[in-house]
């Protein structure tokens, strides 16, 4: 079986966000492990829906517009995803909730894993993450790799590298190696279903 297609979801769009950062970061350090697992950056300001619109969830009814069909077509594309994401007033950005609402068959079945980054990581939108991925059926793993306190002020405010905080890779590591047993797991049982 071919090694499973994994997306890199940047998770905000604001023009001086943050996000790129560590997706790139992440991409970056994913990608030595290709014998395991492709990656693909996939950024939410190249699919610009408006606040869901359709009569339905895509669950229940095709989605008129051009750019959900886009985005439901890429979504597809992948067998699990990681969501790089921020945390705004405690919960995820709108942005990405509006996303994550207009697909539904595409996440099925497929695992999602998490970095979040903001004063604590982003610890409590990834928590509230996860109970949105159960409810799309997806399968939300356990490690995160979460930027956070002096470390996210440093990175974000002072321009440190985030080569220099070794415990990210120790993490990262953890978190790939939880999201491919998952994922080559979803992905042989999917062509049995
Ligand atoms: C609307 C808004 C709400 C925020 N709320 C929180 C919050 O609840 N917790 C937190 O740690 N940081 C919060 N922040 C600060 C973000 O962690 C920080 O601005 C981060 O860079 C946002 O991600 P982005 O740059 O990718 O948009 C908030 C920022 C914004 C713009």
């Amino acid at each position: 079986m071919s090694t499973p297609k994994i997306a890199i979801i940047i998770s905000s769009t604001r023009q001086t966000r943050f996000g790129d950062k560590p997706a790139q970061w992440l991409a970056e350090f994913a990608a030595r492990r290709s014998a395991d697992l492709a990656v693909e950056v996939l950024d939410l300001r190249d699919y610009p829906m408006p606040f869901f619109d359709e009569v339905a969830s895509n669950a229940w009814a095709p989605s008129t517009n051009e750019v959900a069909q886009r985005w439901q077509q890429k979504v597809a594309a992948f067998d699990g995803y990681i969501f790089v994401t921020a945390e705004y007033n405690r919960s995820i950005p709108a942005v990405l909730k509006n996303a994550l609402d207009y697909a539904y068959p595409e996440w099925n079945r497929k695992p999602a894993a998490f970095l979040g980054y903001g004063g604590v990581g982003a610890a409590r939108a990834v928590e509230q993450l996860r109970l949105i991925c159960i409810e799309l059926q997806m399968a939300p793993t356990r490690t995160g790799v979460h930027i956070q306190g002096g470390d996210f002020m440093a990175v974000w405010r002072e321009g440190k590298p985030l080569t220099e905080l070794p415990y990210l890779e120790q993490n990262a590591t953890t978190m790939l190696d939880e999201l491919l047993w998952w994922a080559n797991a979803l992905k042989t049982a999917r062509t049995q279903a």
